[in-house]
């Protein structure tokens, strides 16, 4: 059988004759090869010129050709490589334009975008510590002093997962496992009517009914009513149903709010019920000291969801389920693994949670926290909260219903339209602000549509915060709903 050499593939005869063509499709273990610097030298400097390129096009391409797709009989040269990259860069959404505030994807940190592709080069496994020796131990290290930062117990530790759904779901396992609820099916899950969708997929996952999964309401403010958790928990109780847990959210999705953390603890430490905080928006703020009292009591947690994905700028997929006691990840998930050697630690990553073969995605957290230290942590967290609190003002003056919280995001529907109107509303005006290159997102709350700003993004300035106010207030002439 005839096996691909790491040093070259037949050249792309109607994409390069030339000697570029001799890329190694692998790594050459023995020496360095100047075309493979070569090729990711150009690699990174066209995504740098992507990045610099933003501010002069939208941050939501509409129209983009996508180069073909399936593999070819012979493999490409590296320069069309290159070019079928760009077709697909240039289609695609662009975090880094001042415009881009619709949803929770920031621009990337430069350390965390350099991390990944160390990252991917080293190509190393969270599976198992052989697979990662230094990596491994990273992710330890780096959950213990997140986990200790976020006001968690000095032994607490976690894991690290890809995605904030998918920390969610790891929490809920773990909470019916903990708590002797494996195979109950009338177990329930309180958590506010503002939760994340991720709650309710992760139930399904656990084969649990729809039902299973009971919404509180919500005070004016967007934050759980813990008056209506304490009913709802005492009509459980009294039914004899049994709890595997409360979500209390640190930052909901649409407008940011903070559920009470302190008092949902109270009323679950006495009844011996997992309380599982979604702080995949929220979290990052108990990393500065000037805006940790916006998202108090984390501690409180007996396991906590941190995407730092979400505002931080660490390239996706960034997301940390962290607990006061670590090793109920390992008593829950570990099957043993027979085809490795035994952890040099307590149990291997691929044992401490759903994911098997994993990437080390820790080290682009590690790096992108590195680069930025506190100071730059502290200020990226208070500029997000300070766009937010201005965007507020400058709608202020308009009839808007404004729904916040102490975050950074901010969503808002003109008043007293009905779910019809809100939709066409918030479709016109999206796109008039497309047309002026911001991008807001559209979601729908409390049943009608709203418009929302998610304020993470450092490049956003007075200028779109102005703009974005003009066009809002020129759709109350235009719309003939407002
Ligand atoms: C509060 C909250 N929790 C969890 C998630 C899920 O995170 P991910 O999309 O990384 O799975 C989101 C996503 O927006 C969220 O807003």
């Amino acid at each position: 059988m005839g096996a691909i050499s790491g040093a070259a593939l037949a050249p792309a005869q109607q994409h390069e004759p030339s000697a570029a063509a001799r890329l190694p499709v692998f790594p050459d273990p023995t020496q360095l090869d100047p075309l493979l610097s070569d090729f990711l030298h150009q690699t990174t400097e066209q995504l740098c010129r992507w990045w610099a390129d933003s501010a002069h096009s939208s941050p939501l391409p509409l129209l983009s050709v996508l180069p073909e797709v399936a593999p070819g009989r012979q493999g490409l040269s590296s320069a069309a490589l290159l070019d079928d990259l760009q077709l697909v860069m240039d289609g695609a959404f662009n975090p880094v334009h001042p415009g881009s505030m619709a949803h929770l994807d920031p621009p990337p940190l430069t350390a965390s975008v350099a991390a990944d592709l160390i990252c991917a080069g080293l190509n190393n496994n969270l599976l198992a510590e052989e697979l990662s020796p230094s990596l491994s131990r990273l992710e330890r290290s780096l959950c213990g002093w997140m986990a200790s930062c976020l006001g968690l117990c000095n032994q607490a530790g976690g894991d690290a997962a890809s995605g904030g759904s998918l920390s969610n779901l790891m929490a809920l396992v773990v909470a019916r496992q903990q708590r002797a609820l494996v195979g109950v099916d009338q177990a329930l899950v309180f958590c506010s009517a503002d939760a994340h969708v991720s709650i309710a997929k992760a139930l399904a996952v656990m084969g649990l009914p729809p039902s299973a999964l009971r919404p509180v309401a919500v005070d004016a403010d967007g934050a759980l009513c813990v008056d209506q958790l304490a009913d709802a928990l005492d009509q459980a109780d009294s039914a004899g149903i049994p709890v595997l847990g409360v979500v209390a959210t640190a930052g909901t999705t649409v407008r940011g709010a903070v559920d009470p953390l302190a008092p949902i603890a109270a009323l679950c430490r006495p009844r011996g019920i997992w309380l599982h905080v979604d702080g995949a928006i929220g979290a990052v703020f108990g990393l500065s000291s000037s805006q940790a009292a916006l998202v108090p009591d984390l501690g409180v947690a007996d396991s906590l969801t941190v995407n730092p994905q979400k505002l931080l700028g660490i390239t996706k997929t960034s997301s940390l389920l962290l607990l006061p006691q670590p090793d109920a990840l390992a008593r829950c998930f570990a099957t043993g693994l027979p085809y490795m050697e035994p952890s040099w630690a307590d149990a291997h990553g691929g044992e401490c949670g759903l994911q098997g073969t994993r990437p080390a995605e820790v080290l682009k957290l590690w790096l992108g926290l590195r680069q930025l230290g506190l100071t730059g942590i502290e200020q990226l967290l208070d500029g997000a909260v300070r766009r937010r609190a201005q965007l507020q003002s400058l709608l202020a003056s308009l009839p808007l219903e404004l729904s916040s919280g102490p975050l950074h995001l901010l969503a808002f529907t003109p008043e007293g339209l009905n779910a019809a109107a809100s939709n066409l509303w918030s479709q016109q005006t999206r796109q008039r602000l497309l047309e002026r290159q911001m991008m807001l997102s559209r979601p729908l709350y409390r049943g009608r549509h709203h418009l929302k700003a998610v304020l993470g993004n450092p490049y956003t300035g007075s200028t779109e915060l102005e703009t974005v106010a003009e066009v809002v207030a020129e759709s109350f002439s235009l719309s003939p709903f407002c």
